[in-house]
């Protein structure tokens, strides 16, 4: 019969005794043919996050991955005792095939990696990187015009601080003959990437004005409220906002893409024109989330 356990003082010492051994049959059991042994990943955000985390679940799900969630919008902020990311990931260990990691901190992995052998997925690493959304954009670049080499990629907004267009940059780093530009602001402008780029053939320059009309692509990277530089002023998010006067001045087949969350840098009136396609981005984002969980952290 199904009870509480509220103290200790509720088992007598026989029924102490009963979970001791019923833990060590269930320890020592030998799984049968038809035993299930769930993988289980661990999806761990330290920062806030309703795509990456909502959408790992739903793909390991999809997979029949079961999941647990934990979520703390500040490191030790729930935690037990201020606990250590190495504790916490060695605690884990203990039943976590997998994880999916997201956290403040650019050099986090350094920390975790060590003490884990299972899979480690970054779902956002500080400003650093954001490997699993560019895989998400790639995809929805190459199923929209049928491959990427030769694709035009325009970013707007600032890529300075995001890491989804950092990882981005990378990932088109790996084909040839694509066309990147940047417009930003100078001050919010990436750097570091152009030698990775031209040495696949691609181009990359920046621009301070946006020049629209030679685009397959517009990657919208916007401004967040949260940066080290402080908050970006309205006019500045006026400057690179994505309105329907930009739409007008694309060519037809152009896409418009955003990682979302959107706070204003497109348009809501965007959202009904045929070139929207963050939504569509965002849908596909399901699969690819499944492809990473089954590339990378199931046997095959
Ligand atoms: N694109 C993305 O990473 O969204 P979330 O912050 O909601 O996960």
């Amino acid at each position: 019969m199904p009870r509480s356990l509220l103290s200790i003082d509720d088992l007598s010492k026989t029924e102490v005794m009963e979970v001791f051994n019923q833990a060590d049959e269930l320890r020592n059991a030998e799984p049968g043919p038809d035993s299930i042994q769930p993988v289980i990943g661990s999806l761990l955000f330290f920062e806030k996050s309703t795509r990456t985390r909502l959408g790992f679940e739903a793909a390991a799900w999809r997979l029949g991955v079961k999941t647990l969630v934990m979520y703390e919008t500040k490191v030790n902020g729930t935690m037990s005792a201020a606990e250590s990311l190495p504790d916490t990931i060695r605690t884990l260990d203990a039943f976590s095939s997998f994880y999916c990691i997201r956290h403040p901190d650019s050099d986090v992995f350094d920390e975790v990696t060590p003490y884990t052998k299972q899979p480690v997925i970054n779902s956002g690493n500080g400003y650093d990187e954001h490997p699993t959304q560019a895989l998400i954009d790639g995809y929805t670049m190459w199923q929209r015009f049928g491959e990427i080499d030769g694709l035009s990629v325009s970013f707007v907004g600032q890529l300075k601080y995001s890491r989804a267009a950092h990882s981005l940059l990378r990932l088109l780093s790996k084909f040839s003959d694509v066309s990147v530009k940047e417009f930003a602001p100078q001050q919010l402008q990436v750097e570091g990437y152009t030698e990775g780029l031209t040495a696949n053939g691609n181009t990359f320059s920046s621009h301070e004005q946006p020049e629209w009309g030679t685009e397959d692509i517009v990657y919208v990277t916007g401004f967040p409220p949260k940066n080290p530089d402080g908050e970006f002023p309205q006019e500045l998010r006026d400057r690179y906002k994505v309105t329907e006067e930009t739409v007008n001045s694309l060519r037809p087949e152009a896409v418009i893409l955003n990682p979302l969350p959107r706070i204003d840098e497109i348009a809501q009136e965007v959202d009904d024109l045929p070139n929207a396609h963050y939504f569509m981005q965002n849908k596909l984002g399901l699969f690819v989330r499944m492809a990473v969980i089954q590339t990378f952290c199931l046997e095959s």
